[in-house]
């Protein structure tokens, strides 16, 4: 596969990772399910226009995947599980099911490329040992700690209120970049104590400590001869003198002054307090996306690890927020997600030149949820809006046209038959409106008769759309 950038692909990582060629890529950061036993159903989720959309997602039934994994990958760890006392719910098919995904992430990246896995206590101690079996112990980099949301009681633990970060590296050689968070105020206050024409600034030794082992010279400057030496050698002292940087004691030792402005910060440590979630209120990136990750933190981690135009990818990118960060710091993206709503969602969010690839094969459609195919069809096809009822509105998944126009749709490879046509009827009736369309894969003979007899009788339109005309035909 040509390697395209800006673009999301929607399907499962490890079919389109396999299809990006080796060592293409710089840096790759993702965000997959945590194993925490949760469904996430019926979020409301903003982005799609002037309109919401529901959708769902499970981090649970592990088990169930179990045979989708590799055998030979899947012996490794079913042999751990023989010896383990219990109550892992399928966590090993869970590392397994990441082990064959990251396999193909260390696959792409470049050589000087980096990885960041997001995940939380609920797997990070067993996907740290992978990790380090697939990149190395010594391509470790940081555990990083992100301090998520502020601690809550509990009756049986301490609050569980951080997640972790693995930083790793593909090889010794790689692209750092050092970053530095800002000084607090009160440290500045307390701290830059002076001020001059160029601007705030502190004093800071120029003159070695006794017990300082080497990297100290011995000289006299202007009549001063520091005990332990100094910390500079002379040319460097003179040129900050020079350039009016020193200060001078009444004893006549010098000090030099380090301006605020010329500060950087604080070099960036491995752990991050000062990252608020999405989900705190008024957060404006806030799209009612479950798992949604605050853009900050991934624009942190984007800036470490890779230069402008590098390509970033994602490879379970949820709502886009990796993309939207590289996109923000003029790298190039690659997002992938299992989920159609995740990949419009991102579409919305990212700009209209963002290309979505996948997801609408008959293959792919056969396999959604029906309240994900009815959700594509009308809001993605159609431009309407769905129920929010995930089980449909009786008889009615949705509208079009400002709402004056009912939609239903009707699951894969299923053939409508005239009692069907009569239901919808009555189903629009009872919505007080005149027209409504019913989507399906086929519908029976008898259906065209049946609609022109209502259409006679009860003045009610109905419209019959085939998917096939929706889907595929030009
Ligand atoms: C924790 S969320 C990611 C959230 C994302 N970081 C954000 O800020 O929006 C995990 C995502 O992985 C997707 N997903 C689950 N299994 C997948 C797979 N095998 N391939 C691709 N995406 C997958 C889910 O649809 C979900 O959107």
């Amino acid at each position: 596969m040509e390697l395209q950038t800006n673009v999301i692909y929607c399907g499962d990582c490890k079919d389109v990772l396999k299809k990006i060629p080796d060592e293409s890529i710089d840096l790759v950061y993702l965000d997959p399910p945590f194993f925490s036993q949760k469904h996430y159903e019926n979020f409301w989720i903003q982005g799609q226009g002037d309109h919401e959309t529901v959708m769902g997602f499970s981090d649970k039934d592990w088990e169930n995947l179990r045979h989708s994994i590799d055998p030979n990958i899947l012996k490794e760890y079913e042999a751990i599980e023989e010896r383990w006392k219990g109550g892992h719910k399928g966590i090993f098919v869970f590392i397994a099911y990441l082990r064959e995904r990251l396999q193909q992430c260390e696959r792409v990246l470049k050589p000087k490329g980096a990885i960041f896995l997001h995940c939380d206590w609920h797997a990070s101690h067993y996907l740290k040992q992978m990790m380090d079996e697939l990149f190395g112990y010594d391509n470790f980099r940081n555990e990083f700690v992100w301090l998520r949301k502020s601690s809550s009681a509990s009756t049986s633990r301490i609050s569980n209120s951080h997640d972790t970060i693995f930083y790793y590296t593909k090889s010794k050689e790689f692209t750092f970049n050092q970053q530095y968070t800002k000084y607090d105020e009160e440290y500045i206050k307390n701290t830059y104590t002076h001020k001059d024409d160029i601007g705030i600034y502190k004093l800071h030794d120029v003159v070695a400590p006794k017990g300082l082992t080497g990297g100290r010279c011995y000289y006299t400057y202007k009549g001063f001869t520091p005990k332990y030496g100094w910390l500079m050698y002379q040319e460097k002292l003179e040129e900050l003198d020079k350039g009016n940087r020193l200060v001078w004691a009444k004893t006549g030792r010098p000090y030099r002054k380090l301006y605020l402005h010329e500060r950087k910060g604080n070099p960036l440590n491995d752990v991050w307090t000062d990252i608020e979630n999405v989900s705190s209120q008024g957060k404006k990136e806030n799209l009612g996306y479950p798992t949604q990750k605050p853009e900050a933190l991934l624009e942190g981690i984007i800036k470490i690890a890779s230069n402008p135009t590098d390509i970033v990818l994602d490879p379970f990118c949820g709502c886009g927020t990796t993309a939207a960060a590289a996109k923000k710091l003029g790298r190039r993206f690659i997002g992938i997600d299992i989920s159609r709503v995740a990949c419009d969602v991102m579409k919305k969010r990212l700009g209209e030149n963002v290309k979505v690839i996948g997801g609408e094969s008959k293959e792919e459609l056969s396999k959604m949820e029906p309240h994900e195919f009815a959700r594509i069809v009308i809001v993605e096809k159609m431009g309407g809006i769905v129920s929010p009822r995930k089980s449909g509105d009786m008889g009615i998944d949705g509208w079009v046209e400002f709402k004056t126009i009912p939609v239903q749709v009707k699951r894969w490879e299923h053939k409508v038959g005239r009692p069907e046509i009569d239901k919808f009827a009555h189903a629009i009736e009872r919505d007080r409106k005149e027209k409504g369309i019913l989507v399906a894969d086929d519908f029976s003979k008898d259906c065209y008769a049946e609609v022109a007899r209502i259409e006679k009788e009860q003045k009610i339109k109905i419209e019959l759309l085939k998917i096939d005309d929706l889907f595929f035909k030009e």
